[in-house]
């Protein structure tokens, strides 16, 4: 696997595969990788014959009071695991590159409509963040087809509306959630956790969803009843619950009794992290 730093040298090397015929995958990341992220390498893999892998903490998403600082860097590590992984190329970008004015004065990427709601409501400006990089990634890597995961439904939503809406060449894949034995979801965030956290209250989120799942397929359609108890079992379990929203999957819009599918989108903070996790089914 080679690494990069810069924009040219992107460039170089994944023009001369597209020459040559060669499909792109693009996986972008922030590092620390974890299982989860190897997932979203694998199905890279399975579609295309070059995989780029991008790592950039990007401060763009990270709100004045978060952990923007202390987010895990692990470059070693994961240059080991991409490589092991066959990945051909990972592009560790740098800020002076992609925001040489500063990202505040930076042309910025708004999904208006799925912006404020879910996480956007309790971190204002992350998805603009997102939605900003991720933009300038792809015209950087220009890759044919993009790899991201379930854990982040509201992100992988705003990728494809936005992906869509602006006519970006580059076709979007969802790849599932990867979890630990315990049900909790893989993240780099995980490792904010005490041994005590992680294992006897984190997967207590996955497990507000599952049981929220089970009723609505046993035919419960009260769902603010099902967000109160489910509210009330995680601050049981240890957690601040911030939001637990039974969705339209498409729209991220609070579901009426007609969907055939659903999204239950839930967070909450426990101990130094905040934690994210979801379900999707049908009933
Ligand atoms: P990061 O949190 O590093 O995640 C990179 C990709 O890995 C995202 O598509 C995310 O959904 C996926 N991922 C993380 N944990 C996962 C899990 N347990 N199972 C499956 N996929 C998982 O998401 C970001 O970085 C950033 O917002 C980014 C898109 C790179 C823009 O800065």
């Amino acid at each position: 696997m080679q690494t990069v730093h810069t924009i040219a040298d992107v460039q170089a090397f994944v023009g001369a595969r597209r020459a040559q015929g060669l499909r792109i995958g693009f996986v972008p990341t922030m590092g620390n990788l974890h299982g989860g992220h190897l997932t979203l390498v694998e199905q890279a893999k399975q579609h295309c014959d070059v995989v780029v892998v991008s790592i950039y903490v990007n401060p763009l998403q990270f709100g004045p009071n978060e952990d923007y600082d202390s987010y895990p860097r692990t470059m070693e590590q994961d240059q080991q695991l991409l490589t092991e992984h066959g990945v051909d190329l990972l592009y560790a970008a740098s800020t002076a590159e992609i925001y040489p004015e500063g990202s505040d004065n930076h042309t910025h990427v708004t999904v208006d409509i799925l912006d404020g709601m879910h996480c956007g409501s309790s971190r204002p400006g992350f998805f603009r963040g997102i939605a900003t990089v991720v933009t300038k990634l792809f015209n950087i890597v220009r890759p044919d087809i993009a790899v991201f995961g379930e854990k982040d439904f509201q992100q992988l939503t705003i990728i494809r509306k936005m992906v869509s809406d602006l006519c970006l060449p580059v076709e979007i894949i969802g790849a599932p959630i990867a979890r630990e034995t315990s049900g909790l979801a893989m993240s780099s965030r995980n490792g904010y956790l005490s041994r005590q956290e992680r294992n006897e209250i984190a997967p207590a989120l996955y497990q507000c969803l599952l049981d929220a799942q089970t009723a609505i397929q046993a035919g419960e359609t009260d769902f603010d009843l099902l967000r109160r108890n489910a509210f009330s079992q995680m601050a049981e379990a240890g957690f601040k619950p911030d939001y637990f929203n039974i969705c339209n999957p498409l729209t991220l819009l609070p579901a009426t009794h007609n969907e055939h599918s659903l999204v239950i989108l839930a967070a909450g903070y426990l101990g130094k992290a905040r934690l994210i996790d979801n379900v999707y089914f049908d009933r």
